[in-house]
């Protein structure tokens, strides 16, 4: 069995060939970071025509890569839900056209469920039932999923995903777009002791996040609550320039007290939608989870803990069309799709 997996949620026009036996033939990635850059965050008008421009390229290289021809495939598996609806439209129509042409099945991904997949990817090995935590710009989600495809949401962010703090920080700090890497980078020479941010509902029974206090406690660190009054409502975007100037120590500090927030709060409700659930194993996905000291505190606390966890390479944390191997299950069960499927933008589940 091969198929063709497409992925174009967000900002990375992807696809891959993988096989019923979950080898990766060949994966392409087109990366939309540049394009967004100038605008510290995705523009959707433009990822969608980018994945416009880039959709058929990557396809035809991704075929040409594994050595194979449309004639060669057993389905096309397209990502659908949730995402940024001109950005989802292109790989699902480029999917169902395909398919139309061809008669080949199609398959619908929810991208969600994907991520967590890209750790039974990794992993080489099944990591059903587990706990899925999705921590990217758009998602900062917890899941209890019982099979590859039978996920039931634990909790989510109540308002900015984490990674999108991270990319308002980031600009706040005057560091480049994306903001988590920057930030990262900016952290290693700072002391993560030396401002005491909030960790939002850490101590709340509830299984969920809220990072945009913390986007505003930091704001007010840097210029003072009384010019974030003048110059804007409480939870108003960091205005460009807004930003006094800061020592390079002083940025570091920042970044590094604010990465630590950020970890205690995604590493506390991990743990406990570990004890919630009883399960063994946590898995990891989304492009947050490429930060390293994100990783190492997951590392630690599995140990003490005594749970299994997946975190995938970096290439898989991030969005790709490798991870959109979980169609494979689909095919088995024999759910495919209706070439009239519709995308799902604000889907969670
Ligand atoms: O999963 P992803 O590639 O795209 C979606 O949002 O779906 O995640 C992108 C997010 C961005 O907000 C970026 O700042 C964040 O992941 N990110 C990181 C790191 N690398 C990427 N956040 C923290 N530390 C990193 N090393
Ligand atoms: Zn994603």
């Amino acid at each position: 069995m091969k198929l063709l997996c497409i992925e174009s949620t967000c900002d990375e026009t992807a696809a891959a060939v993988v096989t019923g036996e979950l080898e990766v033939l060949s994966s392409v990635v087109a990366s939309q970071e540049k394009l967004h850059e100038r605008f510290g965050g995705v523009v959707p008008e433009i990822a969608s025509r980018a994945h416009v421009e880039r959709i058929l390229p990557v396809i035809d290289q991704t075929l040409a890569r594994a050595g194979l021809g449309l004639a060669d495939l057993d389905a096309v598996a397209v990502a659908n839900t949730p995402g940024l609806s001109g950005s989802l439209l292109v790989g699902v129509v480029a999917a169902k056209t395909l398919c139309a042409a061809t008669g080949l099945p199609l398959i619908a991904i929810n991208h969600l469920q994907a991520h967590v997949y890209a750790c039974r990817m990794a992993a080489g090995e099944n990591v059903f039932p587990c706990v899925g935590m999705i921590v990217s710009g758009g998602h900062s989600n917890l899941y209890r999923c019982d099979a590859p495809t039978d996920f039931t949401l634990l909790g989510a962010t109540i308002d900015d995903a984490a990674g999108e703090a991270f990319d308002k920080v980031a600009s706040l700090l005057g560091l480049p777009y994306p903001g988590g890497p920057s930030i990262q980078k900016a952290a290693e020479q700072g002391d993560p002791k030396r401002y005491n941010f909030p960790r939002p509902l850490l101590r709340d029974d509830r299984l969920a996040f809220s990072f945009s206090g913390l986007k505003t406690a930091v704001r007010y660190q840097l210029i003072g609550p009384g010019k974030a009054q003048r110059t804007g409502p409480q939870n108003a975007e960091p205005a460009n320039g807004e930003t006094p100037m800061l020592s390079k120590q002083e940025v570091a500090d920042v970044a590094a007290s604010f990465q630590a927030a950020v970890i205690d709060c995604l590493a506390g409700k991990a743990e406990q939608a570990m004890r919630t659930t009883g399960f063994d194993t946590l898995c990891v996905g989304g492009g947050v989870a490429a930060n390293k000291p994100f990783r190492e505190r997951l590392e630690a606390d599995a140990t003490r803990g005594g749970w299994r966890l997946h975190v995938p390479p970096l290439s898989l944390c991030t969005d790709n069309a490798v991870m959109g191997a979980i169609a494979v299950e689909r095919y088995r069960a024999g759910k495919f799709a209706p070439l009239d499927l519709d995308i799902a933008p604000g889907l969670e589940r």
